[in-house]
C-alpha cells in the first residue's frame, strides 16, 4: 500500500463514533459549494472531509455531510453519533446505516450518504478511492472549531 494514502489504524477508527480525516479532491471542479464539508487548505485549493467509522463491523467512510441539509456536517470535530450500526445526523434525527450509507429513517429517507473509498491491510486503513489525495487526520481547515453553520437541538 501506498504509505502516502494511509488514513490511520484500524483500531483508532470507533466503532460508536467516527473518525474525521481531510481529503483533497482531484478534480477541484467536481465538489459542491454547498457541501457543508468544503474547505480550503493553505494553497488555496479545495479541501473535503470523510468520516470514517466501523459501526458495520468493517471501515466505512462517507464524506462529511448531511443528505437533508448538505451544508450540515455529520461529525464537527467531536465524532458523529453512531449507535447499533447506524451514523446519526444530529440536526434532525437522520439514521445512515453504516455498511453503506442508506438513510432508513429521517427527513431524507431513501437517500445515501457519499461513499468515500477505503481498505484494510496490515492493520491499517488506506485511502482507496482516485478521486481524492489523503491530507491530514482531522478537520479540513477552518472547520475545526467544533461549530456548525445552523445550530441544531444539541446546541452544538
Ligand atoms: S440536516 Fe441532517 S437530518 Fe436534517
Amino acid at each position: 500500500m501506498d504509505e502516502s494514502r494511509r488514513i490511520a489504524g484500524v483500531e483508532e477508527v470507533p466503532e460508536e463514533s467516527t473518525l474525521l480525516a481531510t481529503l483533497r479532491p482531484v478534480d477541484s471542479e467536481a465538489v459542491d459549494e454547498g457541501e457543508g464539508d468544503l474547505g480550503e487548505g493553505e494553497d488555496g485549493a479545495p479541501e473535503v472531509e470523510a468520516v470514517l467509522t466501523r459501526a458495520a463491523g468493517e471501515v466505512r467512510a462517507f464524506r462529511n455531510y448531511c443528505q437533508h441539509w448538505t451544508d450540515v456536517r455529520l461529525d464537527k470535530d467531536d465524532g458523529a453519533f453512531v449507535r447499533n450500526g447506524e451514523v446519526f445526523c444530529q440536526k434532525h434525527g437522520a439514521t445512515f446505516e453504516a455498511d453503506g450509507g442508506y438513510c432508513n429513517f429521517g427527513p431524507c429517507e431513501g437517500a445515501v450518504l457519499e461513499s468515500v473509498g477505503v481498505a484494510v491491510a496490515d492493520d491499517a486503513v488506506y485511502l482507496d478511492d482516485d478521486a481524492y489525495e489523503f491530507v491530514r487526520l482531522g478537520p479540513s481547515a477552518g472547520k475545526g472549531d467544533g461549530s456548525g453553520s445552523r445550530i441544531d437541538f444539541t446546541g452544538n
